[in-house]
């Protein structure tokens, strides 16, 4: 038996991994988004419920297709599909200003491709450790960090911990 369920859309079953709760109402609180925000990928809604609005979503397995979405928004706040991820910054850099996605932080900073489109696109402005993909259930060990582009961004970039993954003493 697969140790995650496939969906209806036969999707890599690997991209099918929620976000515990806690790290997503963290991420909502730290960044704290404003103006019209979009989960482009809810899932089971872990961020969504926790976005203020005006707030969007699209869910491929309700039949919103994320690269059929052309609005712009404010801010987009998520933990996309892993396998999708070029294509998926991409597209979330043609339509917000403001970025946090909840990745294995390799997928963007062993890039050069991706770091160059993102820092002409602005640059990163922070990133926000939550431990490894492990700790939240998800199939891999990697760190996982929520990494916030910002259009724009010309600051440096900062580092915070939350505090379960903190470095200790
Ligand atoms: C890593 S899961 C994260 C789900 C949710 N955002 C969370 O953090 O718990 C990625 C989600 O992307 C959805 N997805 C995959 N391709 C999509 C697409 N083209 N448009 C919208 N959603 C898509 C999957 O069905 C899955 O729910």
């Amino acid at each position: 038996m697969d140790a995650f369920p496939r969906t209806t859309t036969d999707q890599n079953p690997n991209d099918v991994v929620f976000t515990p709760v806690e790290w997503a109402r963290d991420i909502v609180g730290f960044f704290q988004p404003s103006g019209t925000c979009l989960d482009p990928c809810r899932g089971e809604s872990s961020f969504f419920d926790e976005l203020p609005e005006p707030k969007l979503w699209c869910e491929i397995t309700e039949g919103v297709d994320f690269f059929q979405f052309d609005e712009k928004v404010d801010w987009i706040i998520s933990n996309p599909p892993y396998s999708l991820f070029s294509r998926w910054l991409d597209h979330s850099l043609q339509i917000a200003d403001h970025i946090v996605y909840l990745i294995p932080v390799n997928k963007l900073l062993s890039s050069l491709q991706k770091l160059h489109k993102v820092y002409r696109f602005g640059g990163i402005a922070h990133i926000r450790y939550y431990g490894t993909g492990r700790d939240a259930g998800f199939p891999f060990g990697f760190p996982v960090g929520a990494v916030y582009l910002k259009r724009g961004y010309e600051g440096p970039m900062e580092i915070s911990w939350y505090p379960a993954a903190a470095p200790t003493q």
